[in-house]
């Protein structure tokens, strides 16, 4: 008798348990973050998980009465461990959104998996243009190369630049990088007598450098990775290549605002098409810049970094606009056509490509209060990817 009464109870107390559980469950709203936190790629990563952190500590972590949880996980930029953490993050943890992808094959690997679980995939980092069409799923908060390639492509040849020489990491930016930029740079009647390719991993640049200095073309165009710009600099300014009269210009990413403040004086004067500069002045951007700081021991967002922070923004308002309710679908509809204010100036998500249109700026190397910067001094407004045009 005691003992039936014993069993009962306790049926009764696991059932009631597995109540409260999965209410508590529903009430959670899961963001799955795959980044590269170890590895080539680390800086993205470290970057991208402090401005997400930061949106959450100020804009609370409750949305729709739902309690916001972000799981992090480590994918070492190795893309087959990328989509293996995202089968994880959607059947096991059922993950409402996917978001992070520190480089353009870690995105690829995820897409079919967003398509099939039908959930959103916010990228954050990768900016190869075709990105975007890889899945119907896909909404990019980062930037795309096409986007900083043409801008550069159609200043260069008005500052004195005819003559060109491509330096790239060989593989999707990059390619893109190269394309675009040659493409418009020798429509504006520019010429490019060679084009180099440098591997993605543990690359060597002296070689490349060398052949470049051959060549002496009037600038060096450069693509390579966050992270890995300060090792061109480095070798660029070893062989003398800025005293031999050839000008570096590039993407903003060889200018990565996480390592030009330790590239040095020979850094000064180097200009870059970008969309995102720690130096861009709007009071949005001076308090960012300043609560980032406070939260990382000092540490400059980087357009990592505010590719994580608006991506937060728009998974966020998606999740307010369609009120806690619905599933991907809803949530996908909300994060189209959003348009606000971020750090790096206005932008969009275009409602029919799911890639942002945003401003980009021509930005030079200064000094300023003892730090070095990429201070603007041109901006080319709304700028739609090049890369959807055809
Ligand atoms: C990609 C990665 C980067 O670090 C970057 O600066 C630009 C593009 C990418 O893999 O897509």
């Amino acid at each position: 008798m005691q003992k039936r009464f014993f069993l009962r109870a306790s049926v009764l107390a696991i059932t009631a348990m597995g109540a409260t559980y999965s209410i508590a469950q529903e009430n959670v709203f899961k963001i799955g973050l795959i980044l590269p936190m170890t590895g080539q790629q680390a800086s993205t990563g470290r970057q991208i998980e402090a401005a997400a952190k930061l949106y959450m500590a100020q804009n609370g972590d409750t949305v729709a009465g739902k309690k916001i949880q972000l799981i992090v996980k480590d994918d070492t930029s190795i893309p087959d461990v990328t989509k293996r953490l995202a089968q994880e993050l959607v059947v096991n943890d059922k993950v409402n959104v996917l978001a992070g992808f520190g480089i353009t094959p870690s995105a690829l690997a995820t897409a079919p998996i967003a398509t099939q679980s039908k959930t959103p995939q916010v990228v954050m980092a990768a900016a190869t243009s075709s990105i975007t069409q890889a899945s119907p799923y896909i909404v990019r908060t980062s930037f795309t190369l096409p986007q900083a390639a043409v801008s550069m492509a159609d200043w260069a040849p008005k500052n004195g630049i005819k003559t060109v020489v491509t330096l790239v990491s060989d593989y999707g930016p990059g390619l893109d990088a190269e394309k675009y930029f040659k493409e418009r740079f020798q429509f504006n009647g520019g010429q490019v007598p060679e084009s180099l390719r440098v591997p993605l991993r543990g690359p060597d640049f002296a070689p490349f450098l060398q052949k470049v200095r051959d060549l002496k073309p009037d600038a060096l165009f450069v693509f390579v990775p966050s992270g890995a710009g300060a090792a061109v600099m480095k070798q660029f300014l070893e062989r003398g290549m800025d005293k031999a009269g050839i000008k570096l210009i590039g993407t903003g990413d060889v200018t990565d605002d996480d390592q030009l403040n330790d590239m040095g004086d020979g850094a000064l004067g180097v200009v870059t098409a970008h969309h995102y500069s720690t130096d861009h002045p709007s009071a949005l951007n001076t308090k960012f810049v300043e609560a980032f700081g406070k939260a990382n021991s000092g540490l400059r967002p980087n357009f990592m970094a505010v590719g994580g922070y608006d991506g937060m923004r728009v998974i966020y308002e998606a999740l307010r606009a369609s009120k806690g309710q619905g599933g991907g679908d809803a949530l996908l509809a909300a994060m189209k056509g959003q348009i606000f204010e971020s750090p790096r100036g206005p932008m969009f998500i275009d409602a029919q490509t799911r890639d942002v249109v945003q401003n980009i700026y021509m930005r030079k190397v200064e000094r300023k209060n003892g730090q070095l910067y990429n201070v603007e001094f041109a901006v080319i407004k709304d700028v739609k990817d090049p890369g959807k045009a055809k």
